[in-house]
């Protein structure tokens, strides 16, 4: 039984972590997983004749993620440097595929999300969680540090959120993630997959080659304002914004505009089914 479970809806792939009984905490072959699923959607993106227009990250069981597997982080110590070094570079690059996944991709979160969880969905582009899940960057209080996540953390935070919370590891509720930015949407947890639903749904209306160039766009200029490299970064935005339009899309998209009829990328969503758990708060 794989730890990760892939299930196609549609242009929608959900990509579910399947470890409940605790509470999803990733191990070296759950991380290898996830890196492999979004190095794949990468490949199959690529390949040009992909149907998949987002990811949809969720967890199985009472929790979205409870973190690296503490069993296995307390084993560490007997690697050795070099071999730990590895460990954290594999988890990094975990974390940069999703990220980096040239489409749009919605974690879910219910439960728990601590610790390496919050990273997870720090990754994300969107994050809709349950106005019951819980959050916390809790290293500290295991005597390890939010070291890996932190780029993409502090991203979504900002550093004074981040200087608040990372030295207490203080756990806090679905109000403070959203009041701080680590999350986007919150809702009772019976409405989740209904808000789910809603945000893939009004993605399915972009065109497809728009959206992804929309999130690197997005990547490109956010590198850029930091370089504060201007004239490259105005020359960029002419030169994309003239070849989106006259790319098939753009054309396609113009005309249906003023032809009064939906472009012909919109598509209803398919039901997507809850994960299969017991007990799911
Ligand atoms: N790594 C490994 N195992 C974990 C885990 C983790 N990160 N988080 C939970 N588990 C295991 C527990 O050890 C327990 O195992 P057991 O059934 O063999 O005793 C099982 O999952 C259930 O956890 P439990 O604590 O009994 O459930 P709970 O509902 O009371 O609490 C959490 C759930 C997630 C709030 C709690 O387990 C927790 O705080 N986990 C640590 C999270 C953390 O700090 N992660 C940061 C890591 S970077």
């Amino acid at each position: 039984m794989s730890k990760l479970q892939i299930t196609d809806h549609g242009p929608i792939r959900e990509v579910r972590l399947d470890r409940p009984e605790v509470h999803n905490a990733f191990d070296p072959e759950l991380i290898d997983l996830l890196h492999r699923t979004f190095l794949e959607i990468r490949s199959e993106v690529a390949s040009g004749d992909s149907e998949l227009r987002a990811v949809l990250l969720s967890g199985s069981g009472k929790s979205f993620c409870a973190g690296a597997d503490l069993g296995y982080m307390s084993s560490i110590a007997s690697f050795g440097e070099t071999e730990n070094i590895a460990d954290a570079d594999r988890l990094s690059g975990m974390l940069r595929a999703i990220r980096t996944c040239p489409v749009y991709v919605v974690a879910r979160v219910h439960g728990a999300a601590l610790g390496g969880g919050t990273g997870l969905l720090a990754a994300c582009d969107l994050v809709i969680a349950s106005n019951e899940a819980i959050f916390g960057f809790t290293e500290v209080r295991l005597g390890i540090l939010p070291a890996v996540i932190s780029p993409f953390v502090i991203e979504r935070i900002g550093p004074s959120h981040a200087r608040r919370l990372f030295p207490s590891g203080v756990r806090f509720d679905a109000t403070e993630a959203l009041r701080i930015g680590l999350v986007d949407r919150i809702v009772p947890p019976v409405q989740l997959d209904q808000a789910v639903e809603k945000e893939l749904s009004a993605l399915l209306t972009a065109a497809p080659q728009a959206s992804r160039e929309a999130k690197r766009l997005v990547e490109t200029i956010g590198s850029a304002l930091v370089a504060r490299d201007e004239e490259t970064l105005y020359g960029e935005t002419a030169r994309w914004i003239a070849r989106l339009r006259a790319s098939e899309e753009g054309q396609e998209g113009m005309q249906a505009f003023f032809e009064k009829r939906p472009a012909r990328w919109v598509r209803a969503i398919p039901p997507l089914t809850a994960p299969p758990s017991s007990g799911e708060a």
